[in-house]
């Protein structure tokens, strides 16, 4: 386990060894996409239009505990303590019926999980939620199954949570089917120096969730197939920057990426954006600081905050000119972290 993996105290330890012989951990880190993936050929299967390349992260990462019970006692989801009801809750039963299903396996389920990304952060984490519940899900049951088949259960989760099962940089194929689509690692320890700044530019909840952004894309906007063209495109393109461990053409690839899926957006029926007036400072300042020989590179997700890929010796520099003009945006800083690791308990 890497050093931030720490067992959380989720449950009474005693009583649940005497009680619950069948429990799993396993914790997973988010990744942040390189190249993104922004629109599904399938949504029950979660089957994306191409493939996507991404980063997992050490700093950001959820642990999630499975308990499997047949002592007639309700199923149960806790997120940090708190009981968890509602939509959150749902996808989560939904998912685990599904997985329950695939398997032929039964029984009732308490699971309890911690995310741990600074508010401060303002990452989505559906990446390491649903790679750690699928870890989770298969040390509970002791299941056999190989990190491809890992990666294909956390993709029915969130589709971006393919990806969080290794470390460093992975691929995921978008395959044809169920059976062909799911991550695979590219460079799990990069010998190469990249730094990612997160900046928090908004807390508001995102306007439009991704399933139903990339929904609108693929639905209306008359550019989707050439975001299908360039993405397919751009995934290749990074995959050799990353063996040739070319930061400059790595960044350039993600910041170019993540422009045309923001463009994308704009030219959906209705159009919607996630920028806010912020976001616009902040990849303004990325452009400056790079055209002043300040070597940095955007990346933006499903949300108004911003993303500075960054190399350490010029991390403090693009640190104070962002605290310069937004002193008031929090900025949380990492680097390549590790898959999943999951534990039978
Ligand atoms: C912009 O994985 O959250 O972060 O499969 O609908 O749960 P669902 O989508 P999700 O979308 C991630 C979108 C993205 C790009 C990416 O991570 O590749």
């Amino acid at each position: 386990m890497s050093e931030t993996c720490v067992r959380p105290q989720l449950l009474d330890e005693q009583s649940f060894f005497d009680e619950h012989p069948r429990a799993g951990l396993a914790t997973a880190h988010t990744n942040i996409a390189l190249v993104k993936y922004w629109g599904k050929k399938d949504e029950k299967l979660r089957l994306p239009f191409t493939d996507s390349l991404s980063l997992t992260v050490n700093d950001f990462y959820t642990t999630t505990q499975v308990v499997v019970r047949d002592d007639g006692a309700p199923r149960r989801f806790r997120l940090s303590g708190q009981e968890v009801n509602g939509p959150a809750a749902e996808r989560v039963w939904k998912y685990i019926e599904r997985l329950q299903r695939r398997f032929g396996v039964s029984g009732t389920l308490d699971i309890s999980t911690a995310n741990h990304v600074p508010m401060s952060a303002g990452l989505a984490s559906s990446s390491s939620a649903f790679a750690a519940l699928a870890g989770a899900f298969a040390a509970a049951y002791e299941l056999n199954v190989d990190r491809e088949e890992l990666s294909r259960m956390a993709r029915l989760g969130s589709g971006s949570a393919s990806r969080s099962v290794y470390g460093g940089f992975s691929r995921w194929i978008a395959g044809h089917d169920d059976a062909t689509s799911r991550a695979v690692a590219l460079d799990e320890n990069p010998d190469l120096d990249i730094r990612l700044l997160a900046v928090q530019v908004d807390v508001s909840p995102k306007s439009v969730p991704s399933t139903q952004g990339m929904r609108r894309v693929v639905e209306t906007s008359p550019y989707f197939p050439v975001w299908v063209e360039q993405t397919s495109k751009a995934c290749d393109e990074m995959e050799k920057a990353i063996e040739r461990r070319d930061f400059t053409a790595i960044g350039e690839i993600a910041q170019q990426n993540a422009l045309d899926m923001h463009a994308l957006n704009l030219t959906a029926r209705p159009g919607f954006t996630y920028f806010q007036p912020q976001t616009l400072l902040v990849l303004q300042l990325v452009d400056e600081l790079r055209h002043n020989g300040v070597e940095c590179y955007s990346t933006m997700d499903a949300g108004s905050n911003v993303k500075v890929l960054v190399q350490s010796g010029n991390e403090a520099r693009v640190r104070a000119r962002i605290y310069e003009v937004l002193p008031q945006a929090p900025i949380t800083s990492t680097g390549a972290g590790s898959g999943l690791v999951m534990t039978t308990l």
